[in-house]
């Protein structure tokens, strides 16, 4: 299966590993995991500060993982449908932080929310270093 996820993947951790060897695993099968990378000013849009690693730093650590196997710049929200097209999705995959946002996708893919990974997020990771700075 194709399986579609989309996100920043800024300073890459536990919770983004984890989403991503479960869209590789998803129904037991070798699936072809494609990301979509939110793009610096996509992702300043979405959470109003720029991502610490430039889109093209973030899309080389992420085509470097064995769990991913193709990489995309993602520029708004409003091309969802058109990407979900352009890569043939069977599956779209996202945080429960984002359930029920996307189902109207429902007609061209499955949509999956899968469960964050607790305690984690790159907002956590930066402000934790900010204050023992
Ligand atoms: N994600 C996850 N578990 C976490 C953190 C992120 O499953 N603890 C998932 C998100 O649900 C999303 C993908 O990883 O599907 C990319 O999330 P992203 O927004 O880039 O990561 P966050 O750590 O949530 O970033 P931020 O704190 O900047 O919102």
């Amino acid at each position: 299966m194709k399986i579609v996820t989309f996100g920043t993947f800024d300073l890459l951790h536990i919770g983004h590993i984890n989403i991503l060897e479960r869209c590789k695993k998803m129904n037991n099968g070798d699936n072809t995991v494609i990301v979509g990378i939110s793009s610096d000013k996509f992702s300043y849009e979405k959470k109003s500060r720029y991502p610490y690693f430039n889109e093209n730093s973030r899309i080389k650590i992420l085509k470097s993982l064995k769990f991913v196997d193709e990489v995309f710049l993602e520029e708004s929200f409003d091309k969802k449908e058109e990407y979900l097209k352009k890569h043939n999705a069977d599956v779209l995959v996202m945080g429960s932080d984002w359930e029920g946002k996307f189902d109207m996708y429902n007609n061209i893919c499955k949509v999956v929310y899968l469960p964050r990974t607790p305690d984690i997020s790159t907002t956590n990771i930066i402000e934790t270093i900010n204050n023992i700075m």
